[in-house]
């Protein structure tokens, strides 16, 4: 069959215009680098839904998902390193699985990165109403006087009408986008600067206020089961959108020093400290606030983005129904500035991880139309900004306005579903060309493979099954429409497809006629 026909991997990596990048980071850059990728919407803002979902147990939710990534990461690095090309899984799966797997798993990545840029979005429209209602503005207006109407703060399914500011700062870093902003190595360590800073502010303030009651009763809601959305297990399935940017350790391969050493001390160190402030994070908030989920007259806790739950928080001031969480407990301890101030931290940060997430997904979007599976259009250059402008402003439209209806917690919960599908494939395919490639050059090889593959495939499915049914029923439906979108199109138009070869050449020839491609932070 041919969808099942495979992009030889020598092929891929001589289309992709190896950068020959010099191998100078070390395991402290690598772990410098994952840790700025890593903390970001997931800690500032869903710290809420697992208290939701699991109560003071989301701790043990932290801990669960980070173990994931670490085995997840551990078999992304090594293709990584093998193919330090863009599209990163979709490629990888291009090159090992065939064209049909390497279709759903690029239909699957739009969750994790576009859907994931729209959580952010929300995420950080959370923190920018919860300034506009307490800020003074150092004393200049009266605090309240900026906030907008409360229609307008949250989307539909959050007891709001349209999310006014997530679905400004979609469109605001688009247009970013297609000008051409990057990401510079400067701003990106002032960013994680101001990250840091703002979770450690949070832990010296709110753990020594901790208090053994609120941690009373520690597992409400058990581990949770298939499908249910809610217990530990729930938690972690949504807390992993916390962990979510590790792959940048990974795809930093090629640019590492030993990398048979350093990726998997970055991975694993970047990984840990991350675990630990998020520990110390959620032992503060639950401490100092308590975070027993709201429960529904069934007895089971109400499910992050219900109604019943929109309903049951209209007037709450619990841990679980805020949408600035960390804001909030200190504002809760008696710190409202405090609680400005990283309001102000998260309003700042979370932008920049917006931005590489519609980047990531314009880079996604790209490769597969280069490779003839998606129109051509879709990667139109401009020639005056050198950014693929199509795409970008076709993802940033969608984007904007899936910010402005969703809850944050859905909208993690759905990247995640396709990040953790994504992660299975890699996996699959790190065994797969470990059998049908064993010489093929590794410059970084997973260790103990046989055992960490199966590990990150497991723990990635429990994790999958452990989100909601809604979340599922929303994966598959997106699954059957990439199907009939590949049956119509993608599978006849590959550059793949036999009878295309003088298409595929024409195509080769515009390309080579375009302006340079903008190179922006790497996805
Ligand atoms: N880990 C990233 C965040 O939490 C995606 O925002």
């Amino acid at each position: 069959m041919s969808s099942w026909r495979v992009k030889p991997l020598d092929q891929i990596l001589a289309t992709a215009e190896r950068k020959s990048l010099k191998r100078q980071l070390g395991a402290f850059q690598l772990t410098m680098l994952g840790i700025g990728a890593i903390i970001g919407t997931g800690i500032f803002v869903l710290t809420a839904e697992a208290g939701q979902k699991a109560g003071p147990a989301m701790m043990v939710a932290f801990v669960i998902a980070a173990l994931v990534c670490a085995l997840a990461a551990l078999a992304y690095a090594e293709l990584a390193s093998m193919l330090p090309v863009s599209g990163s899984a979709y490629t990888y799966t291009y090159g090992v699985l065939g064209e049909g797997l390497a279709w759903a798993v690029g239909w699957a990545l739009v969750l994790e990165y576009a859907v994931a840029a729209c959580a952010v979005s929300v995420g950080w429209s959370g923190y920018m109403n919860g300034l506009l209602i307490h800020s003074d503005l150092f004393g200049l207006v009266q605090p309240g006087s900026m906030a907008l109407p409360e229609a307008l703060r949250t989307g539909p399914m959050d007891g709001g009408s349209f999310n006014l500011l997530a679905f400004l700062i979609g469109l605001v870093v688009t247009f970013l986008l297609v000008i051409g902003t990057s990401k510079s190595a400067k701003v990106n360590a002032v960013l994680v600067l101001i990250k840091v800073a703002a979770l450690i502010a949070f832990i010296i303030i709110a753990v020594p206020a901790a208090q053994s009651s609120n941690f009373e009763p520690f597992f409400p809601t058990g581990w949770g089961s298939p499908l249910g959305g809610v217990g530990v297990l729930g938690a972690a399935a949504s807390i992993f959108f916390a962990y979510v940017g590790f792959d940048a350790v990974s795809t930093a391969a090629e640019e590492t020093k030993n990398p048979n050493r350093n990726i998997p001390i970055g991975l694993i160190a970047s990984l840990t400290v991350c675990t630990i402030f998020y520990m110390l994070v959620g032992y503060g908030a639950v401490g100092a606030s308590g975070s027993q989920p709201i429960f529904g007259a069934d007895g089971v806790a109400l499910l992050p983005g219900s109604p019943e739950l929109a309903a049951a928080c209209k007037a709450s001031e619990e841990l679980v129904c805020s949408k600035e969480p960390l804001a909030h407990v200190l504002r809760m301890l008696g710190f409202p500035s405090w609680g400005n101030a990283i309001g102000l931290a998260a309003a700042l940060a979370l932008p920049s991880v917006i931005l590489m997430m519609i980047f990531g997904q314009t880079r996604i979007f790209f490769t597969m139309s280069r490779d003839g599976l998606l129109p051509a259009v879709l990667s139109k250059v401009h020639t005056r900004f050198h950014t693929p402008y199509v795409v970008t402003i076709i993802t940033g439209i969608f984007v904007a306005i899936f910010s402005a209806v969703f809850p944050v917690g859905v909208l993690a919960d759905i990247s995640n579903s396709g990040t953790l599908f994504a992660f299975v494939m890699v996996a699959v395919a790190v065994m797969v060309l470990r059998r049908t490639q064993p010489t093929r050059p590794r410059p970084f090889r997973t260790p103990l493979v046989w055992l960490v593959c199966p590990l990150a495939i497991a723990g990635c499915l429990l994790l999958f099954l452990n989100l909601s049914l809604y979340t599922l029923s929303l994966f598959f439906g997106w699954a059957i429409i990439g199907l009939v979108v590949y049956a119509l199109y993608g599978y006849r138009n590959s550059d793949l497809a036999p009878g295309n070869a003088a298409r595929v050449a024409a195509e080769d020839a515009r390309i080579a006629a375009e302006p340079p491609f903008h190179e922006g932070p790497q996805a």
